[in-house]
């Protein structure tokens, strides 16, 4: 698994934005669009491209375009849902597919309750996004169904990272090549309800509300 941290000044300046709790929710929502575009720049190093030829208006040349099959999207429901627009201004041809999965906040699992994703993944490349890596189950389970149905890689892009998710991440898929983590940063570690601390608090309360 390799993990990616992305370092800039203004990946840096929009999470400080959205750590703020007295930033309101729509101004929330755009900011997670923005810091998304950022970090999907960097999460697409490896999409796949074939050469074609384009014809520019003085010359004939080479070019590169998105190769087959096309990539696809799967936000996490619910907070996962704030990043997708973010992630598909950058992939506008990915398909996109949706995993529902909730935190039982006592024993702190995933449990998946919707799934809208091909069942055969063969050769796609998978960008799982999902704001909050914290103990890092959910994305355990997002990553290990997608490989299992034969996605080629998988990228899971989070606002946040804590430590012991990262570490969880780690001892389940092992040295796996396929799977990378793009996070905008790296936090101190969980609290005793798996927040992230100092985090941004619950991502999906601060998108949608309490409901
Ligand atoms: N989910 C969140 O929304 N926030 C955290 O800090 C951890 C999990």
């Amino acid at each position: 698994m390799r993990t990616q941290i992305i370092e800039h000044p203004l990946v840096a300046h929009k999470l400080t934005l959205l750590r703020d709790r007295n930033t309101p929710s729509p101004v929330f929502r755009q900011l997670v669009d923005e810091l998304v575009t950022l970090l999907a720049y960097e999460a697409t190093r490896d999409v796949a491209v074939r050469e074609i030829d384009v014809v520019t208006p003085v010359a004939p040349t080479k070019g590169l375009s998105l190769a087959y099959p096309r990539p696809i999207l799967v936000p996490i429901l619910r907070a996962g849902l704030g990043m997708l627009e973010g992630m598909s201004k950058l992939l506008p041809t990915a398909e996109i597919g949706f995993l529902g999965m909730k935190r039982d906040e006592t024993t702190l699992e995933a449990h998946t309750y919707a799934n809208r994703l091909p069942d055969d993944l063969s050769g796609r490349q998978c960008y799982v996004v999902d704001p909050m890596l914290a103990t890092g189950h959910t994305l355990i389970d997002a990553v290990n169904y997608l490989l299992e149905r034969g996605a080629r890689d998988v990228t899971c892009v989070c606002l946040l990272a804590a430590p012991e998710g990262l570490r969880n991440l780690e001892e389940a898929v092992g040295d796996r090549a396929d799977v990378t983590i793009v996070s905008a940063a790296l936090d101190e570690r969980l609290n005793e309800n798996g927040y992230i601390v100092p985090g941004l608090g619950d991502a999906g309360d601060r998108l949608y509300g309490i409901v």
